[in-house]
């Protein structure tokens, strides 16, 4: 009986290929049962066995068997792809869709600011310089004529790094020292970029036309408009013949470059040990109006003191200069109207989005 033998892969290879086109699970049990269930035609060929002559029952025996195997196999792996795709829309992967965007990440507000600070000065031939944020006594004080009995250079303003003698003292002192004790070191986080005016002075000879971003470090409780850490630029220039016509020219063009043409810009008496006469600059525009105030306060600076000269070696009779130094949050806040300043430093980025 040959013929029996013969109906068995073709009867396979149908079920096959409907277990393997089921649509979804319903489906595939549907054939499952048509095919391999307990009435199902493939099912039926092993009750027709017993039928056949003895000798043709081993091999068609096999041949069922591993007919069966295979059937239970392509219904598990139909199963588990049905169920895979149940639970996971767009499985197998659709090639037609658009992909996944990963967000693109922007430059900080702050960093915005400070580059078009740069560009603006760039355009005047200023050039960039950089120096340490760990800062000695002498380049953040002395140097520039600032004296010991400075507010700023009490502990309470300042954070000085205590050297490993310091702390040793502290540590074995029966009482901790008192805070306002100034450890011996002199080393700091510096207060100001202004001490970078020495280091470029110390290494090169005048002329001198630099610009100075950098972060900035205050004991100051973070409120809505101060934080331990912030940013200043500060700016030096020095030639010869310099005058303050120079400075009140420069510091206009750069503001209205980065604020507007309505910017204007005012020079209020005021002192700083390093330069002399010193100013205050005063800023308005329509936001500054709108805050309900005539002028804010954005900058200070001056012509360079004699003595700072004198302590960096240029000859104070020959060369004349100016210096300023503002804060790079007060102007993203004033350009971007941000009301606090600590939205600078949570990185939220709902807030970083928006410039
Ligand atoms: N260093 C000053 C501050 O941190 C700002 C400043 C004032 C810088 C006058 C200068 C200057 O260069 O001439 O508040």
């Amino acid at each position: 009986m040959g013929g029996f033998l013969d109906e068995i892969e073709p009867l396979k290879q149908t079920a096959l290929a409907e277990l393997q086109a089921a649509a979804n699970l319903a489906a595939l049990e549907q054939a499952k049962g048509a095919w391999i269930g307990p009435n199902g035609k493939f099912t039926a060929l092993m009750k027709r066995l017993g039928a056949l002559p003895r000798e043709e029952r081993p091999e068609a025996g096999k041949l069922i068997n591993a007919g069966k195997v295979a059937l239970e196999a392509a219904l598990a792996d139909r199963r588990s792809d049905l169920e895979l795709a149940a639970a996971q829309p767009g499985y197998p992967t659709d090639f037609t869709l658009p992909g996944r965007r990963r967000g693109l990440g922007k430059l900080h507000p702050l960093t915005q600011v400070t580059d078009d600070i740069v560009r603006a000065f760039r355009k005047l031939g200023f050039a960039v310089a950089d120096g340490p944020e760990i800062e000695d006594e002498y380049h953040c004080f002395d140097a520039l004529n600032t004296p010991a009995d400075h507010p700023a250079r009490d502990a309470q303003d300042t954070f000085y790094i205590a050297t490993a003698a310091t702390a040793a003292t502290a540590a074995t002192a029966a009482q901790p020292a008192p805070l306002q004790t100034r450890p011996t070191s002199g080393t700091l986080l510096r207060t100001h970029t202004s001490s970078v005016q020495i280091r470029v002075m110390e290494r090169q000879p005048p002329p001198v036309r630099i610009i100075v971003p950098g972060r900035v470090f205050r004991r100051d409780n973070a409120d809505a408009t101060h934080n331990p850490t912030f940013h200043q630029v500060e700016g030096l220039y020095v030639d010869q013949g310099v005058t303050v016509g120079d400075l009140k020219g420069t510091v206009e063009f750069v503001f209205r470059e980065l604020m507007g043409s309505d910017v204007k810009i005012r020079f209020r008496p005021h002192y700083f040990s390093y330069t002399e006469p010193s100013y205050e600059i005063d800023f308005a525009n329509a936001l500054v109006k709108k805050m309900g105030k005539e002028w804010l306060e954005i900058a200070g600076c001056g012509m360079v003191h004699p003595r700072v000269f004198e302590n960096v070696g240029y000859d104070p009779e020959v060369w004349t200069g100016w210096a300023f130094g503002f804060g790079v949050e007060r102007i993203a806040m004033l350009r971007y109207a941000i009301n606090d300043i600590r939205l600078f430093y949570e990185n939220d980025v709902r807030f970083l989005h928006q410039f």
